[in-house]
């Protein structure tokens, strides 16, 4: 694997039909299932790595955004990844960045009415990188089912030749959503917090049992997020999966999105459905402890404990 620094080591790099998985690093398993997916699809695989300060609120957490350089070059090399590429913040942007990308409706609902500004500066970040890059294909998890919208109507609406591939959520051994941000739940919160994920595989089987009304999709889980005091709802929404409109019946490619409040942590999940029977995508479960937790304490050891993200991203 090569490291580099650079757009035009990273592209020079590339031959045949190449995949990017961008990412901002602090690897977890949901990371590695993006690169095995590349890995096994495309002839060159490119990580890019940089934690985007354009997507962070002023009240975000982009100075204790989770770093560990040695440990993501490792856990990315396992993974035959061919080039990762983590640019300086100057090789990102030499300039402050003039040309800006406005998103509409997409961008002002669910997590963009959270985080005004948010997706803008996700937007822009990829257009450089697939701008630059030109890879074949880029892989994004379907955790962040929104995240993946506005990638996916970015390529659209500006024409860039490139396929989007959604990837199932992988999730801890007990279904929560793999994040950064899990390690900082305490043992209370983190219990609480499954209510999110068990109360969407209970609505993955009313759906499987042949139910289709939003309103009820999203009744299963603000009824069982409202019996868990620590927790606190910020919306349960059934949505298009791509142009993000509430819908009152599941009959085309959705996604039930959730988000609530744990303590002082804002948590997300999904359950998307696709395909013609619009089957619920329940995500990949681990089958032991995340890498995430491995390393966190080291991690805690080395930088004197790190800090809790206070952004999903
Ligand atoms: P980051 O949070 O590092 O996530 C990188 C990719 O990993 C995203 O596509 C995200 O959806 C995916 N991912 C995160 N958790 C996952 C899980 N549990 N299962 C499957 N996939 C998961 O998302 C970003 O970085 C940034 O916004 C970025 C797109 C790189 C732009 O800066």
């Amino acid at each position: 694997m090569k490291v580099v620094a650079t757009f035009a080591e990273a592209r020079s790099l590339a031959w045949g039909r190449t995949g990017l998985v961008p990412t901002m690093g602090f690897f977890h398993e949901g990371h590695v299932a993006l690169m095995r997916r590349s890995r096994t699809e495309c002839d060159t695989v490119i990580v890019s790595l940089f934690v985007n300060p354009f997507q962070f609120g002023p009240d975000e957490d982009l100075d204790r955004y989770p770093r560990d350089f040695a440990r993501d070059t490792s856990l990315a090399e396992a993974e035959g990844v061919d080039v990762l590429f983590a640019p300086p913040p100057d090789e990102m942007y030499p300039v402050q960045p003039s040309v800006r990308l406005t998103i509409e409706a997409l961008a002002v609902v669910l997590e963009g009415r959270a985080r005004p500004g948010h997706f803008e500066g996700v937007a822009l970040v990829v257009a450089k990188l697939f701008a630059a890059l030109q890879p074949d294909v880029a892989y994004m998890g379907r955790k962040d089912a929104q995240q993946l919208a506005v990638v996916r109507r970015l390529v659209r609406d500006l024409s860039f030749p490139i396929e989007i591939v959604g990837v199932s959520t992988v999730r801890e051994q007990d279904g929560l959503a793999l994040s950064s941000r899990n390690t900082y739940l305490t043992p209370d919160e983190r219990s609480a917090a499954l209510v999110l994920s068990r109360s969407l595989l209970v609505a993955a089987r009313a759906v499987v049992g042949g139910e289709r009304n939003g309103e009820t999709l999203e009744g299963v889980v603000a009824e069982a997020v409202a019996a868990e005091p620590l927790v606190e709802l910020g919306y349960a929404r059934l949505v298009d999966a791509f142009d993000l409109v509430g819908l009152p019946t599941l009959d085309r490619e959705a996604f039930l999105a959730a988000a609530a409040t744990v303590g002082s942590t804002r948590l997300i999940d999904n359950l998307y459905f696709d395909g013609p029977d619009l089957t619920p995508d329940t995500g990949v479960l681990l089958d032991r402890p995340s890498i995430l937790y491995a390393e966190r304490a080291q991690t805690a050891v080395r930088d004197g404990g790190g800090e809790c993200p206070q952004s999903e991203r």
